[in-house]
């Protein structure tokens, strides 16, 4: 199984980092019981982003419920010197690993056999200040193409208006259909701009956990994209 099986169509992709983490089990049920299938699990390392965030000690807490609904655990490495952990979110249940193209550099095949020989699918991130041209060479290695909406490492932060083009010209040097995911400052005033661009994976972090209903403010999300 791979992002082939997990993503045939267009995905909301809740961001585990907006939730209420005292209510995590009882809202991602909820979330999974409302039809979502694919989670975005954001670490952040205090060094390649400002804030530390969560990690594989509370993946392997979320993951057994994952495996009996069947969700998809989709694991955003915002660290340095991803690599090296890889195998411990392939232990700890996650499913796939996106690292940033700013820390992976040249190495995005080398990067991509490492966590393909763990069983994980394979993305590669790229910040606003990154040209989308440099991100092309990697589509021919991955599963999956992110292209940042804000500067990584906050939830809640404003959507840069420009994403939306950036997402366009990114479809149109792709010479496959190779998912393109967008993270950050995602909602219902974007969402529909950013499918007709081309994008078809939407990672949304306060859109779906910053009201007292994650469960029908992801279905508000996933009816605007159907
Ligand atoms: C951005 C993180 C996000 C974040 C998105 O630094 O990678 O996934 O949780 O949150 P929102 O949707 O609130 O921008």
């Amino acid at each position: 199984m791979g992002w082939k099986d997990w993503a045939r169509g267009t995905e909301i992709e809740p961001s585990i980092y907006a939730a209420d983490f005292a209510r995590l089990g009882d809202d991602l049920g909820a979330l999974l019981d409302a039809g979502a299938k694919i989670f975005q699990f954001d670490v952040g390392d205090g060094h390649f982003v400002e804030p530390i965030t969560i990690g594989p000690i509370v993946l392997k807490w979320i993951s057994p419920l994952f495996r009996e609904r069947g969700g998809i655990l989709d694991v955003h490495l915002m660290v340095d010197d991803p690599v090296r952990h890889f195998r411990a979110f392939a232990d700890a249940g996650a499913d796939s690993v996106t690292a940033h193209l700013e820390v992976v550099g040249d190495d995005v095949a080398g990067a991509a056999r490492e966590a393909r020989q763990l069983g994980l699918g394979f993305g590669i991130a790229f910040n606003p200040e990154t040209a989308v041209e440099e991100a092309v060479p990697a589509a021919e290695h991955v599963d999956l193409l992110l292209c940042m909406g804000v500067h990584p490492g906050y939830s809640g932060q404003a959507y840069i208006p420009e994403t939306t083009e950036r997402v366009r010209r990114l479809r149109e040097l792709l010479r496959s259909e190779l998912p393109i995911q967008v993270d950050g400052g995602v909602g219902l005033e974007n969402v529909q701009e950013l499918r007709e661009a081309g994008a078809s994976l939407f990672v949304a972090g306060s859109s779906v956990f910053d009201g007292i209903d994650p469960p029908a403010a992801y279905r508000r999300l996933a009816d605007a994209v159907s």
